[in-house]
């Protein structure tokens, strides 16, 4: 078994970010954060980073809106690699990875999503399970590739659409699930390698 050194890449409220972190203080999940990067400058996933004493920068993403310019990119990888991250945790990161980034970590990446995958890629995953009336949902661990909310699933939680679930109170168990499911996946990379 192996400590992982985790980079955490996060564009939004970083509720999984603060579930690994709290994971590894308390000691369940035997890895290291080692960085915590954001394309968003006030995102309040960097500001979790600093409770936690974790290294953390705002990455400017340039001129495009759904993934980062090739040259940041490159960026990208070389602060990950400069901080020895084995491990990518995509926690609610809004840009697509290309090349660069798949290249370098090419099945080290890791994101997490609030469906059950290959069900509802895309954004407000609840959402599309509500409208769709299943009966169950879940949360989705997954390597990344070069499409959306796509590549070989590591593991998935199951979620049950209750009858008055709203899409606020549906959300709110996905991402209790995802919580806990994040933390363990990663702990069970650990012991893999
Ligand atoms: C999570 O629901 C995750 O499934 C999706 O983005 C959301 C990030 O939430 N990829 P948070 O920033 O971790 O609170």
């Amino acid at each position: 078994m192996k400590r992982l050194r985790l980079g955490i890449l996060g564009s939004g409220k970083g509720s999984n970010c603060r579930a690994v972190l709290e994971s590894i203080r308390t000691g369940t999940l035997p890895a290291d954060a080692c960085v915590v990067i954001s394309d968003v400058l006030d995102a309040p996933i960097l500001e979790i980073a600093r409770e936690f004493s974790v290294p953390n920068a705002y990455l400017p993403p340039g001129q495009f809106r759904t993934r980062l310019e090739p040259a940041v990119e490159g960026e990208l990888v070389q602060i990950l690699r400069d901080a020895e991250v084995e491990l990518v945790v995509l926690a609610g990161f809004m840009r697509v990875l290309k090349a660069p980034m798949l290249e370098a970590f090419s099945r080290r990446i890791i994101n997490i999503h609030p469906s059950l995958l290959p069900k509802f890629p895309g954004l407000e995953a609840w959402n599309q399970a509500l409208e769709a009336k299943e009966p169950v949902t879940g949360c989705t661990v997954h390597y990344v590739d070069d499409k959306i909310d796509h590549g070989d699933i590591i593991a998935q939680r199951e979620v049950p659409i209750l009858p008055n679930d709203t899409a606020e109170s549906l959300h709110a168990r996905i991402q209790n699930a995802e919580h806990e499911l994040y933390p363990a996946v990663i702990a069970q990379l650990c012991r893999e390698s």
